[in-house]
């Protein structure tokens, strides 16, 4: 694979030496890998970016691994609905916008790392959650799904660390006991849905452009999808204003933001 990295789409779309324009134009089916990038323009926190990042408010090892969930179900509970709260008051941004019109006209597959619904809301068809929803509630002991009122989701106030969180007990299964309802969320150190990731890796062993927006490239298996589409040959484009650990296996990196790149890129159609 080639690294070439580009400051904006206009430049990579001017240089000779790149295929930007071709490979937007001829794209009949597109993945969009999503990471948490893709919503930051919305205003949702990503993961590791220094200073906003949650995991630097927040601990990891507390919050979002299976581990967690049974020392103290309770605050991670209340950690997700919080989540799920903001989410609902923030709006998708020009990037998840771009990718809806973008699947009007073609066959855009988004595979997301994110727990957000922005690239639903902002129209898209073809959304799979590679780790769960803020919205997916499910019994910790049986599996089944639950379903939530509404008026859990609304008010937003920031707890600033998990030591100043509102707690919300966890709602008692009503199918089995002693099971409790956890958020529909892949903790670390948990299998992810396996439906998910079969339609991923089908629809990029289909695919004739990938993006790659707004990841790290960090978590793992995540991070190894982009692979797949390398070792047959099908471009894969990478949307990041940093410089991610996928950057140097990229064809292309395009170092903007999510909300910018994506309608300039569509413009190129
Ligand atoms: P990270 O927080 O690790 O990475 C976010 C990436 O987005 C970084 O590379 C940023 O440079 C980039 N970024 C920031 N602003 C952007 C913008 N406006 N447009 C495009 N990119 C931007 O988030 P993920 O890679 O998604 O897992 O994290 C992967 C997983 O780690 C998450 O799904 C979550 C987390 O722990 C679970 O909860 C299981």
């Amino acid at each position: 694979m080639v690294q070439n990295v580009f400051s904006d789409v206009a430049s990579a779309a001017a240089d000779d030496a790149s295929d930007l324009v071709p490979w937007v134009r001829s794209a009949q089916k597109i993945v969009v890998l999503s990471g948490a990038g893709m919503s930051a323009e919305s205003g949702v926190p990503t993961f590791r970016d220094a200073h906003t990042g949650f995991w630097q408010h927040y601990d990891v090892e507390q919050l979002a691994t299976a581990d967690a969930w049974w020392a103290n179900p309770q605050l991670v509970y209340s950690w997700y609905l919080w989540r799920a709260r903001m989410v609902r008051s923030v709006a998708p941004n020009a990037g998840h916008e771009a990718l809806a019109r973008w699947g009007a006209a073609a066959d855009v597959f988004i595979s997301t790392q994110n727990v957000d619904d922005l690239h639903e809301r902002a129209g898209s068809a073809a959304v799979t959650h590679l780790h769960g929803s803020l919205y997916a509630f499910r019994c910790d002991e049986c599996a089944q799904p639950a379903q939530l009122s509404s008026d859990v989701f609304s008010g937003v106030a920031d707890p600033g660390t998990d030591e100043d969180l509102v707690m919300v007990e966890p709602p008692e299964c009503n199918h089995c006991q002693p099971g409790r309802i956890r958020p529909d969320i892949v903790f670390f150190g948990e299998f992810l849905p396996q439906q998910a990731w079969q339609q991923t890796e089908q629809a990029l062993t289909q695919a004739d452009l990938v993006l790659v927006v707004g990841t790290s490239g960090v978590v793992q298996p995540a991070a190894s999808l982009p692979f797949i589409a390398s070792s047959l040959g099908t471009p894969v484009v990478e949307i990041n204003p940093v410089a991610s650990e996928l950057t140097p296996f990229m064809d292309l990196s395009i170092a903007a933001g999510a909300a910018v790149a994506l309608p300039q890129l569509l413009h190129l159609r």
